[in-house]
């Protein structure tokens, strides 16, 4: 558990499904309380259950995401919008396609950009220019990696191109037919462009997420584990499981 005087809040669910329905109810709460919210959203197997939700909300009581924009967190690189694999792709089949949110609110990192720097400088002013983020829906990578902000001497603070590490290429591979397949770069938000949301969901769900939570829970900041990070800011919910809460 943690410690006076620190600022994350954690909520142990029983389940996936449990952790899902919590995650959904404090996005629709957001949405609710500021119908023009920014959101912040990711892909992975993480948010599958909370978009689920979400759509379940949208369908049956009418949360509506009409006046909501969403930026995404990461995109791979070189894959185009319309590749099946993009993380576009993956959020259209999973929740853009099935809420009203509108096709010209929705902001995505172009992973087939001419030029990498402008469009990552583009992305980066759009979330300023829009007012910033008000709720950053994480997951969390293995290796304490939170979007493609991986491990190693340094951090970027805003969106630039990344590198996989070869776990993340690993892990990653569920999505695709092989290994080889799983592009080795991405278009990411930086550290800082994350840090400056107004608020932080952190979610983690399973026994391969335990190292990364028992990670978390130190209390030091460390570019070798990207995640520890979030331990700056001021208002961040760790939403976990059971299974993902194993280790601590
Ligand atoms: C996804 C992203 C990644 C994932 C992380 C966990 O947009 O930025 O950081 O959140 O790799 O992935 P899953 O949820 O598949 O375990």
């Amino acid at each position: 558990m943690l410690g006076k005087g620190d600022k994350m809040r954690l909520i142990i669910t029983d389940d996936f499904q449990e952790m899902s329905l919590r995650a959904a109810r404090i996005v629709a709460g957001q949405v609710e309380l500021k119908p023009d919210s920014n959101l912040g959203l990711p892909t992975g197997s993480t948010p599958l259950g909370l978009y689920d939700y979400l759509i379940k909300f949208h369908k049956e009581e009418n949360l509506s995401f009409a006046k909501t924009s969403s930026f995404n967190l990461d995109e791979y690189y070189g894959l185009g919008q319309n590749h099946p694999k993009s993380f576009y792709q993956f959020m259209k089949e999973n929740f853009f396609q099935e809420v009203d949110l509108p096709q010209e609110n929705i902001n995505f990192l172009q992973g087939r950009a001419e030029d990498v720097e402008k469009e990552c400088y583009r992305f980066e002013n759009k979330i300023a220019s829009s007012g910033g983020i008000d709720l950053m829906i994480l997951g969390i990578g293995r290796n304490g990696h939170i979007g493609f902000n991986e491990p190693g001497e340094e951090l970027k603070s805003h969106t630039h191109l990344a590198d996989l590490a070869p776990e993340t290429i690993k892990a990653n591979q569920k999505f695709f037919d092989s290994e080889e397949e799983v592009p080795r770069q991405a278009l990411t938000m930086g550290m800082g462009t994350i840090l400056k949301s107004r608020q932080i969901l952190l979610m983690a769900s399973g026994k391969s997420k335990s190292w990364a939570v028992k990670e978390l829970m130190k209390k030091r900041v460390t570019t070798e584990f990207p995640a520890s990070f979030l331990r700056v800011h001021p208002r961040v919910i760790l939403l976990i499981d059971q299974e993902a809460a194993d280790r601590i």
